[in-house]
């Protein structure tokens, strides 16, 4: 006969729906987020490679420098005049004009467009996001993984604008010469940002 204080086997946590359910949960969800991430990013790096330099159908816009809310940001969904496209991921607004054809009108990931993509890159939700500003506090550990993956993916394809602003937040005044190293300075620390 076993008292209530003693701990659990492993079969009765099976047979009451405990831990091992849940640890059995997180690592099929880890599982489907490597993979998507795995998969997109093959599928990407293969095309990057194969397609010849300078052959580029997408609008050359100047550089954009500007921190921005979730309302201006909102704008640049590509159905301006510009067809300029930008997408947040954990707080960086990236210039996501040269794939256009994935976020802008009638791409598959056109309701990143103009938005903050970080809940639906850690969700698999490709549906609607909500218009106010999102601190992700309720992600889990798993999700903010694959968040900081995406943004590392980002970084490496599109150009960082700047930062995406919470309510009240000043914007930084860029100038050339101090914008590469803020820049710089930010993305080092970039990767805990949204640990703290
Ligand atoms: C079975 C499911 C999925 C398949 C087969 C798939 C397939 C693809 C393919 C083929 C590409 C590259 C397209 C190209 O180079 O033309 C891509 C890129 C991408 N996928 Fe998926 N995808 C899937 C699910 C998802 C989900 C659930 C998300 C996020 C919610 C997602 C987000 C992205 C993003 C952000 C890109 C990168 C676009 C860029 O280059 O900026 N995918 N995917």
């Amino acid at each position: 006969m076993s008292s209530a204080s003693e701990p659990k086997s492993a079969e009765a946590e099976n047979q009451d729906g405990g831990p091992s359910v849940v640890r059995e949960y997180y690592f099929i969800v880890n599982s489907i987020s490597i993979l998507v991430i795995i998969v997109c990013s093959y599928i990407l790096l293969k095309r990057r490679f194969a397609k010849p330099t300078g052959m580029s159908s997408e609008p050359q816009l100047p550089k954009m420098r500007k921190d921005m809310t979730i309302e201006e940001l909102r704008k640049y969904d590509g159905t301006q005049p510009d067809g300029r496209v930008l997408v947040a991921v954990n707080g960086w607004i990236f210039d996501a004009t040269r794939g256009r054809r994935f976020y802008g009108p009638g791409g598959p990931y056109a309701t990143f467009g103009g938005r903050d993509a970080s809940r639906g890159l850690a969700t698999f939700s490709v549906t609607s996001t909500d218009d106010k500003y999102d601190d992700l506090s309720d992600l889990n550990s798993i999700q903010m993984d694959s968040v900081k993956e995406w943004e590392a993916q980002f970084r490496e394809k599109y150009d960082l604008v700047g930062r995406l602003l919470k309510p009240g937040e000043e914007p930084t005044n860029y100038d050339d010469s101090e914008f590469e190293d803020t820049l710089t300075e930010s993305s080092n620390s970039s990767m805990d940002k949204k640990d703290n």
